[in-house]
């Protein structure tokens, strides 16, 4: 009886477990039709060739130097230049020097040895390896992995490389690496940065047409193939970004309709900070993925080793992203899509497929959570919160320094309107953690380092940032914000325009303001009087040399004049001087006298962030505080007298950031 009713019970079962496996071979032979295009990756290796090809897109790899050769995509044989040599198109490279070298070189990388690092249906990664030969004066001393990586039903594939210098290894200086990509002369004309900079472009040819203006990157295009273009001024740095906006960029084709992106999912492994400017895409058409470089910088800044120091460093992965559309509509199209994955490449950041242990996965990296507050008493009795401050780690320092900063990697957030803040995806490290809040003066840092260890979520609670203060504020000029962009930004010259840069919020990327400033003050100097002038209108964006005769460059001195109802005569005054870029430039400062012989202040060996010629509204920051006696002010009208004394030249002088006099402290 017992047995006869489990029987029956397991008939039952035994349909219903048929049933249910009926219903999942279906499904899963509808899975598998949907997805049998892209999930057939192969790898096709030839003595001269890696092919890597997951239905979508073809990618040829020259072996074994581990150039991007071809890329296939749509029906189109090669969306890059093939006109040019294999190891010309797509690359990695550096620009390097050791420590005895007269002058930097640049190096392509080519590897000399490739192996395979994964190949199932769930992934193709490749290895393309350069190693040190201590025997060759030539070589670099560094070991350079680069891969590129293809996931099935994937419009694009991935790169990224690991750097390698181990402990003992010769000194050696790298001052740009980047990956470069070269696409189709004859295909690539519109260029998108971002949503407000995107223009038809000249081509290189034209720029070979046209004339040279001071400098050999900037050319007036005087006979362009696309007439629309002639009198037009072309030069890469003015589509130049910052690191925090550079997340996407690219180029579009017409016919057929495709673009071609630079993707970048996370900025953690760029230098400088989130807001270090560099190069995105330019005439070429060429499409960069800049890991760092001295633009906007200095010379100085760049990866120094020494003394055997041991530095190891994984730069991406990058997605090089292809889209289309059928419809044959605008670029926008294309842009907006690109935006799209670019979003989703960083909701997918840290990515889980790059197979070398050097990039840290997800699971074993931290997390750090707070609020950062402000006190400071002569703006607020109370603490303020911190809004939309940048809050971000990087390697220990002094506060500021990772403007500085090439050899480690940095996490950047910025607060919500309360001063809170979380920052993830941390590799495990030493760090400091750094602020800067904008419309607030000076850099904050966190008296107690950080040590980051996998899958930490740490709460440092709340900090307290306390600006730079000496007493209260008699009058200031401009918004503490690292930019001159809330200054006088004028109207480039008629014949030297470019028209990507219709909003006005993007005014100062236009060739040749510099010599605006000899057309706006042709004899005197800028006279700024506080309660009368008005910074946006009164105060030009950059302090900068009058031009005399065609070529020469004088100094110049501007002068603040202000009024004191009373002075305190035994008290000290506080002048704060923030500077959002210099270049070359020195600023002496004279109090009330500009006839003594020496200056009051001097503010010296200044950058050479060079930020003035390439059109940046800043580069690096510096801030200078200064006590002026009471004793050296007077009741009624003062005056400070800036003066840059180095002539010569149209692109040396600083930009103020902002500037502030301070009362003795009650
Ligand atoms: C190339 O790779 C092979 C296998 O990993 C290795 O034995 C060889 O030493 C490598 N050669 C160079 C120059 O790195
Ligand atoms: C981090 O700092 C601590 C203390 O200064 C030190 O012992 C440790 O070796 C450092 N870790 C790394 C990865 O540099
Ligand atoms: C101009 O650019 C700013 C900053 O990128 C943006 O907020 C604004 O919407 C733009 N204005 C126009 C008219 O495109
Ligand atoms: C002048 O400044 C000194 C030093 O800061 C201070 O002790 C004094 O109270 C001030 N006098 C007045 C009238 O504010």
């Amino acid at each position: 009886m017992m047995m006869s009713k489990r029987q029956s019970r397991s008939v039952l079962w035994w349909f219903g477990i048929a049933f249910q496996l009926l219903v999942l071979l279906y499904y899963c032979s509808v899975m598998a039709a949907a997805r049998s295009t892209p999930s057939s990756l192969t790898l096709k290796i030839t003595k001269k060739h890696v092919v890597m090809d997951n239905g979508l897109i073809k990618v040829t790899l020259s072996n074994p130097t581990g150039a991007i050769a071809g890329i296939q995509y749509n029906g189109i044989d090669n969306v890059l230049e093939s006109s040019f040599r294999e190891t010309n198109r797509g690359y990695w490279d550096i620009v390097w020097s050791k420590p005895d070298m007269p002058s930097s070189l640049f190096n392509m990388l080519p590897a000399t040895n490739f192996t395979v690092i994964a190949q199932d249906e769930s992934q193709i990664e490749v290895s393309f390896t350069l190693t040190f030969n201590p025997d060759d004066d030539t070589s670099v001393p560094m070991n350079f992995d680069k891969r590129y990586v293809m996931l099935p039903g994937c419009s694009g594939f991935y790169s990224y490389a690991i750097y390698d210098h181990p402990q003992g290894w010769p000194d050696v200086n790298i001052d740009e690496t980047r990956l470069a990509i070269k696409l189709s002369q004859n295909m690539f004309h519109y260029m998108a940065i971002s949503d407000d900079i995107q223009r038809v472009m000249p081509s290189a040819n034209d720029r070979s047409s046209g004339q040279t203006l001071e400098y050999k990157e900037a050319v007036l295009l005087t006979d362009p193939t696309n007439p629309k273009l002639k009198g037009q001024v072309d030069d890469k740095y003015q589509y130049s970004l910052e690191s925090k906006d550079m997340d996407v960029h690219g180029w579009v084709c017409t016919k057929p309709h495709i673009g071609f992106w630079v993707i970048t999912g996370s900025d953690e492994f760029r230098s400088g900070g989130p807001i270090k400017q560099d190069l995105t895409s330019h005439v070429g058409p060429t499409s960069l993925s800049t890991f760092f470089s001295g633009h906007y910088a200095g010379d100085d800044f760049g990866l120094r080793l020494r003394n055997g120091e041991a530095w190891k460093k994984v730069f991406g992965p990058v997605f090089l992203y292809l889209n289309r559309d059928s419809s044959d509509n605008s670029p926008r199209a294309l842009w907006e899509d690109a935006k799209q994955q670019m979003l989703a490449e960083t909701k997918r950041w840290p990515y889980n497929f790059p197979k070398s242990k050097d990039y840290v996965a997800g699971n074993l990296r931290g997390t750090i959570t707070g609020q950062l507050i402000i006190r400071d008493r002569y703006m607020n009795k109370e603490v303020m919160p911190t809004k939309s401050a940048h809050i971000g780690l990087a390697p220990p320092g002094e506060a500021g320094s990772w403007q500085h900063d090439v050899k480690g990697y940095q996490f950047w957030t910025q607060t919500d309107s309360d001063g809170h803040f979380e920052i993830n995806a941390i590799r495990p490290g030493n760090y400091s953690l750094y602020a800067w809040i904008p419309g607030i003066l000076g850099d904050y840092k966190y008296n107690v380092n950080l040590n980051i260890k996998p899958g930490d979520n740490i709460n440092v609670g709340d900090l307290v940032y306390n600006p730079p203060r000496n007493g209260p504020t008699l009058w200031e000029i401009g918004i503490p914000d690292r930019k001159a962009a809330e200054f006088f930004i004028p109207e480039p010259a008629p014949d030297l325009m470019n028209y990507a840069f219709n909003n006005q919020t993007q005014n100062f990327r236009q060739y040749g303001l510099w010599d605006r400033y000899t057309d706006l003050y042709p004899n005197k100097d800028l006279v700024y009087k506080v309660g009368k002038s008005d910074y946006t209108k009164d105060w030009f964006f950059a302090h900068v040399n009058r031009r005399v005769g065609k070529k020469t460059y004088v100094p110049t001195t501007w002068r603040i004049s202000f009024p004191l109802e009373n002075v305190n005569r035994t008290g000290t005054y506080t002048l704060r001087i923030a500077l959002a870029s210099s270049s070359y430039a020195t600023i002496q400062v004279w109090i009330n006298s500009e006839n003594n012989i020496q200056p009051r202040f001097t503010i010296n060996g200044l950058g050479r962030d060079n930020a003035i010629a390439r059109h940046g509204i800043h580069g690096l920051y510096s801030e200078h505080s200064f006590d002026i006696p009471g004793s050296q002010l007077v009741k009624g009208e003062n005056t400070i007298y800036l003066r840059q004394p180095r002539g010569g030249n149209p692109f040396f002088g600083v930009m103020y950031d902002y500037i502030r006099l301070e009362g003795p402290n009650n």
